[in-house]
């Protein structure tokens, strides 16, 4: 008797033990799982993402109605970006179709370095010219480009070869202004260069440019000054008499931005989505 009551004991024991640890297994287990409440905005989040998107205030505004209660969910709303912003992983196949509206025969490019871009504009216009300050970097870009009898590589300062250059290239032209790096950045005389010779006749691409909306997309400074619309919109101005702006976005881990600028009487840009 005194044993079954024993072995009764020691089955109650066992089967508690099973019981407990089955519930805190369950528990733990539980404390994984992100409730469905983590799967949506928080309203400290829609903050966030209005500071980033200024310029869609309007749709925030109305996101922020949606919520109305930071507790009550709201389900993933996908932000439209303005028509001008082109986030793409593929510059040549963008350039390849912005071409394929507007017929621009010639490059020039500023900052060659090592011929990247060069290469690559080699590729789409019947002649490219490019210029870099730096003899070591012009004899490497030369070189790569031997084979290539349409591309001309500059050594000197933007601004004088521009100067030299400009007057003799009567067709429409595509700027890449990608100069810069030392104690004299160019742009703002290359703009005025070329404000002199290609009035309303070609298009305008200045790199490393800030995206407003955007801080995350990192861009030149130099002292007090920003590589932005802001800062060369008024040589822009002399050289358009009305202009489009888009932003071409490289996507990747560190998403850098390039301005273009197209005259208004040239048409809309037509880019189809990506894929
Ligand atoms: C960002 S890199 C250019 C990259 C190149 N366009 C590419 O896409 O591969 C900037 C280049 O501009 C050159 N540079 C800086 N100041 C210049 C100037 N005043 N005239 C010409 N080139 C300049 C630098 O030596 C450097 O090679």
């Amino acid at each position: 008797m005194l044993r079954h009551g024993h072995f009764l004991q020691q089955m109650l024991i066992l089967l508690a033990c099973i019981i407990s640890t089955k519930s805190y297994a369950e528990k733990s287990l539980k404390s994984q799982i992100p409730t469905c409440e983590n799967f949506f905005c928080s309203e400290e989040q829609v903050e966030e993402r209005s500071n980033e998107l200024e310029f869609k205030q309007n749709q925030i505004i109305s996101l922020r109605n949606t919520v109305g209660n930071p507790k009550k969910k709201i389900k993933h709303q996908k932000l439209e970006l303005p028509k001008n912003y082109h986030f793409r992983s593929d510059f040549s196949q963008f350039l390849g179709e912005l071409l394929s509206q507007y017929k621009i025969p010639t490059a020039v490019e500023t900052g060659t370095l090592y011929g990247d871009t060069t290469a690559l504009l080699a590729g789409k216009f019947t002649q490219v010219h490019t210029v870099e300050i730096i003899e070591e970097n012009y004899q490497i870009a030369k070189n790569r480009l031997a084979d290539s009898p349409h591309v001309h590589c500059y050594l000197g300062s933007s601004t004088a070869v521009l100067h030299e250059i400009l007057p003799k290239l009567h067709e429409p032209i595509f700027f890449y202004l990608d100069a810069h790096w030392y104690q004299y950045w160019p742009l703002l005389d290359e703009l005025e260069q070329i404000s002199h010779t290609h009035r309303d006749n070609c298009i305008v691409v200045i790199d490393d440019i800030k995206v407003p909306g955007f801080p995350g997309i990192d861009y030149d400074r130099y002292g007090a000054a920003e590589c932005s619309y802001e800062y060369t919109s008024h040589l822009l101005k002399k050289i358009f008499s009305e202009y489009t702006l888009h932003y071409y976005i490289q996507q990747g881990p560190n998403p850098r931005a390039k301005l273009i600028v197209i005259p208004k009487h040239w048409g809309d840009l037509n880019i189809s989505s990506p894929s």
